[in-house]
């Protein structure tokens, strides 16, 4: 028999992500038509928890969100409760502090948690549960780089926006004779730069799991040109790197997690294909943070609203400590405790990297 729920809270956690909204919107109005249930918001995150910082959701409060990128709970990368920074005797420590977190839900009578977030606030989610609270996980990032579920809300909004940006440079590069390099997002996974190299046209693709050799990608440009194309289009993931050589760090965040911040590898990559094509000017281009930011495609709100639902299903059934996925055209559900850690990188043979090679983009490789 399934355990009765009335009180239920969401939270969104780690870099925001095209998406959220839908599933908050989905979670609220599935939690209240369907079962009556009392929805709350944790603002910032963990931190919210920590606070106490709540809000009501209703369906009110979540309506005309649903195409809205970002998060109207807002959202923090750097509040884990079980390392959070504290002042204590007028020093900054680190502390575990889930207890007070587990102690506020059951002030206000919270009967489950429903975490969005990836890898980190997953973490998190999962050790809650180990703690005895339930909770439910909805899988999000724009990297698409968790092995347990096949696409997370984000991703595909994501590639739209770098699809369009790559649209726009052709036109430019062309009437320069130009090389144009953008870069994109992914961490250490290369799906942004791989599916929007492949529908933006790109001539050159570089991934962090295939390591380029610089020579091979001018080689390229250089067939290109004898092809009668004077002009060339770099897509770079922000972790790509050199054969035998290191990813651009564009800054640590000391008080985050997950410390390492990506980027700088387009403007290392202009300069030095440069200085090896003299004939040519080299341009480059970071999306940053425009990948998240603005509207969420149809398919993210589509699938944003499916994880939402089913997440309150699982809610309904007793099914906690589990996290929603995407199998094949499915939704289905996984354990926290399977999922985390476990990442999902781009196979340097797999059919999508076939399929670009086949039709002549190359990956410097
Ligand atoms: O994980 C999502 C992501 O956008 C990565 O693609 C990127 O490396 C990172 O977050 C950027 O983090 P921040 O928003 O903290 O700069």
């Amino acid at each position: 028999m399934a355990e009765k729920v009335k009180k239920i809270a969401l939270l969104t956690g780690g870099g925001d992500c095209p998406g959220l909204n839908a599933v908050i919107r989905a979670v609220t109005r599935t939690a209240i038509l369907q079962y009556g249930y009392e929805v709350y918001g944790y603002k910032f995150g963990y931190r919210g928890l920590y606070n106490n910082d709540l809000v009501p959701l209703t369906l009110e409060s979540v309506s005309g969100i649903l195409h809205r990128g970002g998060t109207i709970l807002y959202s923090s990368n750097k509040d884990n409760l079980f390392d959070y920074q504290v002042e204590e005797d007028g020093k900054i420590v680190k502390k575990d502090v889930s207890d007070v977190g587990v102690e506020n839900l059951k002030k206000e009578g919270i009967d489950t948690l429903v975490v969005i977030g990836g890898d980190g606030t997953l973490t998190s989610a999962r050790d809650f549960a180990r703690k005895g609270v339930n909770v439910i996980g909805v899988p999000k990032t724009i990297d698409n780089d968790l092995e347990a579920t096949d696409v997370t809300f984000g991703f595909n909004t994501a590639i739209e926006i770098a699809t369009e940006a790559l649209d726009r440079l052709h036109t430019t590069a062309e009437s320069h004779h130009r090389i144009m390099l953008l870069e994109v997002m992914g961490r250490n996974a290369g799906w942004i730069a791989l599916e929007s190299g492949i529908a933006g046209s790109a001539d050159v693709i570089l991934i962090p799991e295939i390591p380029y050799d610089i020579n091979k990608i001018v080689d390229k440009i250089r067939q290109r040109e004898a092809e009668g194309k004077p002009f060339s289009i770099i897509v770079v993931a922000e972790g790509a790197k050199p054969l035998n050589g290191e990813v651009v760090v564009s800054k640590v965040v000391a008080d985050s997690p997950d410390p390492i911040r990506l980027g700088g590898i387009a403007n290392k990559l202009a300069i030095d294909l440069e200085n090896l094509i003299k004939n040519h000017e080299v341009r480059s281009t970071v999306l940053g943070h425009i990948q998240r930011g603005g509207n969420t495609s149809t398919y993210d709100r589509i699938l944003s609203t499916r994880y939402g639902v089913a997440a309150v299903e699982l809610i309904n059934e007793g099914k906690f400590g589990n996290m929603v996925c995407l199998k094949g055209d499915a939704i289905s559900y996984e354990s926290l405790e399977n999922v985390i850690g476990k990442t999902k990188d781009v196979n340097p043979d797999g059919e999508l990297v076939t399929v670009a090679k086949k039709i002549g983009i190359s990956f410097g490789d």
